[in-house]
Parts: structure tokens; sequence; C-alpha cells
């Protein structure tokens, strides 16, 4: 079945507690209630693409517990397609999320069922599919598969590299689109290295996240930057997922790069106005009202 999204990554529950600070090493600090909310870069990226109206399939993994229920009743009820999650005997990923009343958050990351996502899960699940996108916490490998595979297949690909991590050379050249956040970008590239240098590593085009100042658009036609709109944050927590479901629907609609990330950087923005990271996705009704 054709989508125009194939999201591959990771699903989590989100343990998130609100907390005045968070503690340091050998320290215990009191929050506030625990909330469960469904998450995962994947799952994010996946529900955030959806609620604009785009169709959109996961390939991921949860374990066959109620967190796992969870995360599918999440995709489902955003319209998800969730054929290709599959339940496996380990535990659903879980991140411990602490929130601080700034709204920024700390996040450690339990990947449980996601490292079950093997490299061959990839090979016949692109048919159709106008964008692929690829986010970590699932095994590198898969990353690697799903960039390659889609090169061959002449299917668009997007990787948001977070959390960072060493992905080979020839995944980098053989991306359509690179997104990250500036230290990401500060990792691959060196500290003060300009963000333009991202192409030399081989993506067609990058596009570099700037938190609450917006976004750089990075082609061969030059960098383009995009302005995010000003909000007061309650929860930072899948800012950049959001980000990444918002500039896949948009891709997978054909708008051009630049206009996509101006979409990409409103939906960011609405969802830092809201607690959790799926509740907190607009549709698209909501984007063109903001
Ligand atoms: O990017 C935010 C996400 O990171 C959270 O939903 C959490 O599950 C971790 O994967
Ligand atoms: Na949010």
């Amino acid at each position: 079945m054709a989508c125009d999204v194939l999201v591959v990554g990771s699903a989590n529950a989100d343990l998130v507690v609100p907390a005045e600070r968070r503690p340091g090493p050998g320290e215990t600090v009191l929050g506030g209630d625990t909330v469960v909310s469904p998450g995962g870069k994947g799952a994010n990226t996946a529900v955030a693409a959806a609620r604009l109206g785009a169709e959109v399939a996961l390939l991921g993994a949860v374990g066959e517990d109620s967190y796992g229920d969870l995360l599918l009743d999440s995709l489902r009820d955003a319209g998800v397609r969730t054929d290709l999650v599959r339940r496996v005997a380990r535990p659903t990923g879980i991140a411990y999320i602490t929130v601080t009343p700034d709204g920024e958050n700390s996040i450690l990351v339990s990947p449980g069922a996601n490292t079950a996502l093997e490299p061959s899960v990839v090979d016949s699940a692109l048919d159709g599919a106008k964008v692929v996108v690829a986010s970590m916490e699932i095994p590198l490998a898969t990353v690697e598969r799903t960039v390659a595979v889609a090169a061959e297949q002449g299917v668009c690909s997007l990787l948001n590299l977070s959390p960072v991590a060493a992905v080979s050379p020839a995944t980098l050249a053989a991306l359509d689109v690179l997104l990250v956040n500036e230290h990401e970008a500060a990792w691959l590239l060196g500290d003060g290295v300009p963000p333009e240098r991202l192409l030399d590593l081989g993506p067609s085009a990058a596009v570099v996240t700037l938190g609450a100042r917006g976004a750089l658009v990075i082609t061969g036609d030059g960098t383009t930057e995009v302005a995010a709109p000003k909000v007061t944050p309650v929860d930072t927590t899948g800012a950049g997922d959001g980000f990444t479901g918002a500039l896949a629907a948009a891709i997978a609609e054909g708008k051009h790069l630049e206009t996509a990330a101006r979409r990409a950087a409103q939906v960011a923005a609405i969802s830092v106005t809201r607690p959790g990271a799926q509740p907190s996705y607009p549709t698209a009704a909501e984007v063109a009202g903001s």
C-alpha cells in the first residue's frame, strides 16, 4: 500500500515529570505528578505529518505491553498506518523526561523494543512512498539501510540526525535532506564552521533548526533563514520531531524546501506552547490560523 510519508524510527512512552530543576549527580529532587504520554522521535514525526493531512505509515517496533497499546492508539487516532509497527518480546521504549518551568527538557531513553528494528525490515517497506524519513533511537544499520534503499528506489530521503551519531559518509552522501539542530551541526562540522559546509558531507540539501529563531535552509542555490513565530514555551519536548514531520508532509505535497521549512517552523512553535510531544502537534487548520 502506498503512502505519502514513510517514517522509519522509534516509538517510546514518555514518562514526563515537571520539576523546578533537574537533579545533579548523587542528588534527589522532588518533582510534580508523572504524565504518561506517547512519544519517540519516529512516532512523533509520523503523528505530526498525519495531523497535517499526509498519508503516513510508521515502520517501528513496540512491546507486547500497555505502553505498546498507548503508542498504537495514538498513531491510529492521528490516522497513521500501523501495519508496519511490529510487536516484539521486549519492553516498549521508555523516555524519562524532566521538564523545567522554562519549557526545557532533558531526556533519558531506554530504547527496549526499538532495538529490535533490524535493517532487513526496510527492504520491502518503501514501496510507493514519496518521502522516507529516518530518525535515530533505532539501530544505526537500519537508518543507513533506509537511506540506501530510498536512494536505490529514487525515493526522497530525509534524515533527522537526532540524537546525533556517527553515520557513514555513504549515508550522508545518499541523502536528499539532512535535518539537524545547531548542536548536531557543530558535532558534525566542528565549532564555528559555517553550516553551509554540511553540503560538503554529501546531502542535496540541509536544514538546521535554530529553536526559537527558526531554521536555516541550505541548498546548492544558497542559504535562506526562515523565522519562527514568537511564542512562550511550556514544553519543548518533540518540537524537532514536529518540525521533521511537517517538513516531510510539505515535501510530499510538492512544496519547495523553503516553504516546507516555514510551515515546519510554525508547527514546531505551536507544539512548544502545549504539553507533551504527540498531543501537542497541530492540525493543518490550526497552522493556517496561526
Ligand atoms: O524528541 C522527543 C522525543 O525524544 C520524546 O518523545 C522521547 O520519547 C524521545 O524519543
Ligand atoms: Na510540546
